[in-house]
């Protein structure tokens, strides 16, 4: 089903988004207007008028209108892993992780995988999300079609990897960024911009200083987005310091051969010193903080406040799966119990801040006009609110109450229906 056709759509409801990390625009009786290509028209409070005779005034009731959510870090080949809990980060990629992703070197096996993957973010009210595959390219090939049909905004890469995990899983250097460079050939930039490739080193651990030094080559050389994982558990990061002695410190690793930059997504970095908050805000480079699945894990707390200090962009994932839950609500919760971060805030981070990160701060993250309309519609537990803000915080901390109407991007129904009584 898609909004598009010869009529305009006019959303009539609660309509809110963000204006700045701590400011929202937002009307308890508000509008936002969908145009036949997909694009928001115009957002505003409500009046008789704005919308024209032929246009189709959907009332969404309780429901209230927001920008979709961005989930900034997630595993497609980890949907099932979810949920498998009790060892700390290094031994759960070994238990659990590793052969869940050998599986992926069954295409077939990654479609079926992907089509569930993609239907669940889209439940979740998630319309953008930077997704790691495995290390197969006919696996992530697959997950790019399935993408692609989902509708939704995808940046997504093969992880690269070359040691300390199963053979299955290895590959020399070259094979991984030649096959890496010819994916990004046909899918950045795909869909009309919809669908991104990522250079995806998996992270220091699992990658030769050989390897990291040519996935670096190959961003710069491209113009690719970087998406890896920095500094997440202590065993990780006393790792990485045996690994790599002539490093002074982790995210070195990375910045020395060019994979910290303006198009790079650094998952966790929970355990960075301040001088390493600065080098990552002073590159341009983006954070995706996963607080739900660090609790899952036990990997550490996030320290949001030194990060913000710093400058950092700091957007939200959910990890799945270590984080246990596509919810983006579930997601935000967590950052609401590491402390010192408002209601505005938390919209922000899980909308505006991760399509910034993302590099599609242009297309998506706020409903105003020129914007793609990435919508969703979210019923707020029965009882809540009428103020668009304090209703859109109780949804977050009763999410099971909480119900995801329809999830939309570029205007087409990714999940869900209009019909907000269904
Ligand atoms: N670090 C490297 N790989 C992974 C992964 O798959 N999940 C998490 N949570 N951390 C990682
Ligand atoms: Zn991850």
């Amino acid at each position: 089903m898609t909004t598009s056709g010869p009529h305009a759509v006019v959303l009539r409801g609660p309509v809110l988004y963000p204006d700045s990390p701590d400011r929202v625009k937002a009307w308890a009786d508000g509008f936002v207007r969908l145009d036949a290509d997909g694009r928001i028209a115009a957002s505003g409070p409500w009046e008789p008028g704005v919308a024209g005779e032929s246009d189709r005034v959907v009332e969404t009731g309780r429901a209230l209108v927001l920008p979709a959510f961005v989930d900034a870090h997630v595993h497609l080949p980890q949907l099932d892993v979810r949920g498998s809990w009790g060892l700390p980060l290094l031994q759960w990629l070994d238990r659990w992780v590793y052969p869940a992703e050998a599986a992926f070197a069954d295409p077939d096996h990654a479609e079926a995988v992907a089509t569930r993957f993609f239907a669940a973010l889209a439940a979740a009210g998630v319309g953008t999300a930077a997704v790691f595959g495995t290390v197969h390219a006919a696996a992530v090939e697959r997950a790019f079609r399935v993408a692609e049909t989902s509708g939704l905004r995808v940046l997504m890469g093969k992880v690269l990897m070359d040691r300390s995990a199963p053979d299955a899983l290895l590959e020399p250097a070259e094979a991984g960024i030649r096959a890496s460079l010819a994916l990004a050939e046909r899918w950045e930039g795909a869909a009309g911009g919809r669908l991104g490739y990522a250079i995806t080193p998996r992270f220091a651990p699992t990658c030769s200083q050989e390897l990291l030094a040519a996935a670096g080559r190959a961003a710069r050389d491209s113009g690719l987005r970087i998406q890896t994982h920095l500094s997440e558990s202590p065993g990780e990061v006393a790792r990485v310091a045996e690994l790599f002695p002539d490093a002074p410190d982790y995210l070195a690793v990375y910045a020395r051969v060019g994979l910290v930059g303006e198009g790079t997504v650094l998952a966790h970095t929970i355990h960075c010193s301040d001088g390493e908050y600065g080098r990552i805000a002073g590159g341009g480079a983006a954070i995706a903080c996963c607080p739900s699945s660090n609790a899952f894990l036990g990997s550490g707390a996030f320290p949001l406040a030194r990060a913000r200090e710093a400058g950092a962009r700091i957007a939200v994932g959910s990890d799945v799966g270590a984080g246990p839950q596509f919810s983006p609500l579930d997601v935000l919760r967590h950052l609401a119990h590491l402390g010192d971060v408002g209601p505005a805030e938390l919209l922000w981070r899980g909308t505006a801040a991760g399509a910034e990160a993302l590099g599609f701060g242009g297309a998506t993250g706020r409903l105003t006009a020129g914007s793609s309309a990435d919508i969703v519609l979210l019923e707020p537990p029965e009882g809540a609110p009428a103020d668009p803000l304090e209703a859109f915080t109780t949804a977050v901390f009763r999410q099971p109450e909480t119900r995801v109407v329809a999830t939309l991007v570029e205007g087409r129904v990714i999940h869900g229906s209009l019909q907000t009584n269904l």
